[in-house]
């Protein structure tokens, strides 16, 4: 195993502390005193163009970080990723998402695996369902065309989907409509079911372990309503037979274990799989985004595939000083640990992106919120922000005020489109124009602020000066695209990958595992009695827990 080099021991590690020691960061001045920083700080990645100059940064701290990365062999790193390396070492797997989007006629082979071949395999087969479903020619147990597809999945089989859709939704086709159960709380399952039709509605039960406590939970109860409802209203017999056909017909799994698949009672004609080198939170590229692939269709879906094609050859190929992803892993690394940031929001200026952050937080959060390094040894500095955020303008009139004039660092991402899939008017006003003059704004005036004597000069009143004073020098990054496609948002979720990958390599952590949330799903299976009123489990439990669950038993009616 390669061992992680210790950032806090590079002579860059050691520059950095001393350049953020004599830092005044002044982006007014800095923008005054450097005609060039925006066109310099300003790159392009495929379609996205990233504008980084409203970061508290110089040139010589990049120069610095940059030499950061080298000296913590994030090169070697990336490229160990990319061919397939075991590089995810606590549970001795490759990490390969990249490979999802690889095209058809790539080289790679892994563990004497023809990766690509498995890949596009697995693409076709979900193309030719995905045909079937969207044309009609699949059909429900009673010969009516699917109207609803409903995933059950959680984390990473819910997060990427349910985020892609929502993103999308001007590219789904009319009369196909997709929604997403994932809590283990049966009024998620409900309240999705409550309205739908068992005849035109195909469950797609997406898991990686197909052992996941909520999804094959939410399975069960999906199945139960789906055979009652068709068993009700006479649709279907009574009996084993029919409820097996009615499953086959109307529940289709994504998985890496499609022995449980079949357990399940799903034909495996019907399963689509993926590999163990897909981390959950990596997976909406596989088969787990077979939801948004039947919204879409899988030219849309392949298209999206692209997308993130395009950024990882950026982010593989391209020189240090212009690689965006690279840039933005360093500077989040830059404000966690030079500037105790502890939280990174992410504000997208376009309401279909509304589960971005959400899905965000999964990528990143479960990635790289480790305290052992890659070894086992302890982290030598803090990781792991926490990443968080709403839509704008939805945000400006909730939590902005805590950015403008809070006391932390909080760094941020704009993300805005220039084309907007719905183009409104009011009257002869374009209202997306209005939207991204907020856009603009923000961006603009976190960086510079309003001084005393702006505030001053407005005619404000000497007591009140200072409420009114916004300190600028918030730290921003802009992230335009042309429009919210596809390709663009493949794009946005690639970006974020390997800005989470940098991040982990600085730190020395394996951003791939998730041991972190195994207690407590073991736990919840142990306690299950207990809340069930078992006198015997309820008295193992520590002092607090038995005074909540008494609380709790009493209160059921
Ligand atoms: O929360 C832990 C986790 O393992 C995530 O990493 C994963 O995305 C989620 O559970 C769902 O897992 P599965 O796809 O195996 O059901």
């Amino acid at each position: 195993m390669t061992k992680p080099v210790d950032a806090t021991s590079t002579a860059a590690w050691t520059a950095l502390a001393q350049l953020k020691q004599d830092l005044r960061p002044d982006l007014r001045a800095w923008f005054d005193e450097d005609v060039s920083r925006a066109a310099d700080l300003t790159f392009d990645v495929a379609d996205l163009r990233v504008d980084l100059s409203k970061n508290l940064v110089t040139r010589e701290v990049i120069a610095a970080l940059l030499r950061l990365a080298e000296e913590v062999k994030l090169p070697e790193r990336r490229d160990a990723m990319f061919s397939g390396q075991h590089i995810n070492v606590t549970e001795d797997r490759a990490v390969l998402h990249t490979a999802l989007r690889l095209p058809r006629d790539a080289k790679l082979e892994v563990d004497g695996q023809d990766v690509v071949a498995d890949v596009h395999e697995v693409l076709d087969r979900m193309g030719a369902f995905v045909d079937k479903v969207r044309s009609g020619e699949w059909v429900g147990v009673t010969g009516k065309r699917i109207e609803t597809v409903v995933n059950i999945g959680i984390g990473g089989s819910d997060l990427g989907p349910v985020m892609v859709y929502e993103a999308l939704i001007p590219y789904k086709q009319d009369g196909l409509t997709a929604r997403f159960v994932s809590n283990i709380d049966p009024s998620d399952v409900y309240e999705k079911t409550a309205d739908l039709d068992p005849e035109t509605t195909l469950f797609i039960v997406a898991s990686k372990t197909f052992t996941t406590l909520e999804t094959l939970t939410n399975a069960r109860l999906a199945r139960t309503w789906l055979l009652d409802g068709l068993v009700a209203r006479g649709a279907v017999a009574d009996d084993d037979e029919a409820r097996q056909a009615a499953v086959a017909k109307h529940f289709v799994a994504v998985s890496t274990a499609l022995d449980k698949v079949a357990d399940f009672g799903i034909d495996p004609a019907n399963a689509f799989g993926f590999w163990d080198w897909v981390g959950g939170r990596y997976s909406v590229d596989s088969a787990v985004g077979l939801s948004v692939a039947i919204a879409i269709g899988m030219d849309g879906f392949r298209d999206f595939l692209a997308g993130f094609h395009a950024v990882d050859e950026h982010f593989r190929t391209t020189a240090s000083e212009r690689n965006v992803p690279l840039l933005m892993g360093l500077l989040n690394v830059w404000y966690v640990n030079f500037f105790d940031a502890h939280s990174h929001a992410v504000l997208p200026y376009a309401q279909y992106l509304h589960r971005f952050p959400a899905y965000l937080q999964q990528l990143t959060m479960e990635s790289n919120g480790k305290s052992v390094r890659w070894d086992g040894t302890p982290v030598t500095t803090d990781t792991g922000e926490i990443f968080w955020g709403e839509p704008g303008t939805n945000g400006q009139h909730a939590f902005y005020q805590l950015i403008h004039q809070g006391t932390r660092v909080i760094p941020a991402d704009f993300i805005a489109v220039a084309n907007p899939a719905r183009p409104l008017k009011d009257g002869d006003e374009d209202v997306h124009a209005l939207f991204l003059a907020n856009f603009f704004a923000q961006t603009a005036a976190l960086a510079f602020g309003k001084t005393e004597e702006e505030v001053r000069a407005e005619g404000t009143a000497e007591d009140i000066v200072p409420a009114r004073v916004f300190a600028g020098n918030k730290p921003t990054t802009s992230i335009l695209a042309p429009a919210l496609t596809p390709s663009v948002v493949g794009q946005l979720i690639a970006l974020y990958e390997h800005i989470t990958f940098v991040q982990g390599v600085v730190w020395g952590i394996d951003s791939f595992d998730q041991w972190g949330v195994e207690l407590g799903k073991k736990l919840a299976l142990e306690i299950a009695p207990a809340v069930n009123g078992d006198e015997e489990a309820l008295a193992k439990q520590d002092p607090s827990t038995q005074m909540l669950l008494k609380w709790y038993l009493g209160q059921r009616a």
